[in-house]
C-alpha cells in the first residue's frame, strides 16, 4: 500500500483490522508530500516510482491509499504492474452512493482529486438520481499533519469551506482524501447532524478483503504477519505523526530511496 504520506495509514488501520493475517508493507512518500496540489502528470510518475519500488517486495496486490492517485493514475498503475490494483476512489463512491437519500452528496477532496472529475464521475454513474457538488479542502491536510483536529482552528478552516454546503442543504458528505478522516468530528459538526459523513477507508478494505478471497488469495491464519513501514524521508517525524493516524505505536521506520 502506498499514499504521498501519512494519510494512508488510516486505510491500512482499517485494512489490518479486516485482514489480521496479511503480511503488509507501506509507503508514504514523504519526500514528494503533497500530491494534492500537483498535475495529474507528476502525480502519476511520483506514483509509478512508489508502485515500482513496493514490487520489489513481492507484493501480491497493491492498494493505492491515496486519494489523488487513485483519481489520476490508477490505469497507469494498473499497465504497469502485473498484480491487482484497488484504489480508494471507486469503493468511497459505492458507500456513498449507499447512504444517499437521494438528495446532494458533497464530495471533499484535494485540488487534484476534485479538479480529475473522478468521484463526479462514478458517483453520476452509481447514484444518478442524486446531485454532485465537489469542494477542494487543502488546508485540512496540514491541519491533520500537525494534529490540530479540533478546536477554534480547524472549526473556522471547515467553516470557510463547507458553510456553503450546509445551506445547499447536502444529505452525505465524501471523505475524498486521506487526511480527512481524522477531521469527521469538525467536518460532521460544521455540516450538521442530518448529513451522513462517509469515510472511503471501510469501504476499501471490504473491496481487498472480497477481491482476495475471490482470486483465493488470502493468507491462511498462522505464523504471526509482518507489517512494514517505509518512507522516503525524516523517518522519525513521519513516526510521530504515523503513530497518531495508526493509534498504535509503529515499529522501524525505513528510509528508502526511489530511483526512476
Ligand atoms: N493522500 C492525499 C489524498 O488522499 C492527501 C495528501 C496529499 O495531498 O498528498 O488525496
Amino acid at each position: 500500500m502506498f499514499d504521498s504520506g501519512v494519510g494512508g495509514l488510516t486505510v491500512l488501520r482499517t485494512l489490518i483490522q479486516r485482514l489480521p493475517h496479511e503480511h503488509t508493507v507501506y509507503l508514504g512518500d514523504t519526500a514528494r508530500v503533497p500530491y494534492g496540489t500537483r498535475s495529474g502528470e507528476v502525480v502519476t510518475r511520483y506514483a509509478l516510482l512508489s508502485a515500482r519500488h513496493l514490487a520489489s517486495y513481492g507484493i501480491k496486490l497493491l492498494v493505492v491509499a491515496c486519494n489523488t492517485v487513485s483519481a489520476h493514475s490508477l490505469h497507469a498503475l494498473a499497465d504497469a504492474l502485473p498484480i491487482p490494483v484497488v484504489g480508494v476512489i471507486e469503493p468511497g463512491a459505492q458507500a456513498a452512493a449507499a447512504r444517499t437519500r437521494g438528495g446532494t452528496i458533497a464530495v471533499l477532496g484535494t485540488p487534484a482529486t476534485v479538479a480529475s472529475g473522478a468521484y463526479q464521475a462514478a458517483l453520476q454513474r452509481l447514484a444518478p438520481l442524486a446531485s454532485v457538488v465537489a469542494r477542494a479542502c487543502p488546508l485540512f491536510v496540514p491541519l491533520a499533519e500537525d494534529g490540530w483536529t479540533d478546536g477554534e482552528v480547524p472549526r473556522l478552516v471547515a467553516e470557510k469551506y463547507l458553510l456553503e454546503l450546509r445551506r445547499i442543504g447536502v444529505d452525505t458528505a465524501v471523505l475524498g482524501c486521506t487526511h480527512y478522516p481524522l477531521l469527521a468530528r469538525t467536518i460532521a459538526d460544521v455540516l450538521g447532524p442530518r448529513v451522513a459523513i462517509v469515510d472511503s477507508a471501510d469501504a476499501t478494505a471490504e473491496a481487498v478483503a472480497s477481491l482476495m478471497a475471490s482470486r483465493e488469495m488470502l493468507r491462511p491464519p498462522g505464523a504471526a504477519p509482518r507489517h512494514r513501514t517505509l518512507c522516503t524521508d525524516v523517518p522519525d517525524r513521519f513516526r510521530a505523526v504515523a503513530e497518531r493516524f495508526l493509534g498504535r505505536p509503529v515499529g522501524m521506520v525505513e528510509l528508502v530511496d526511489l530511483q526512476p
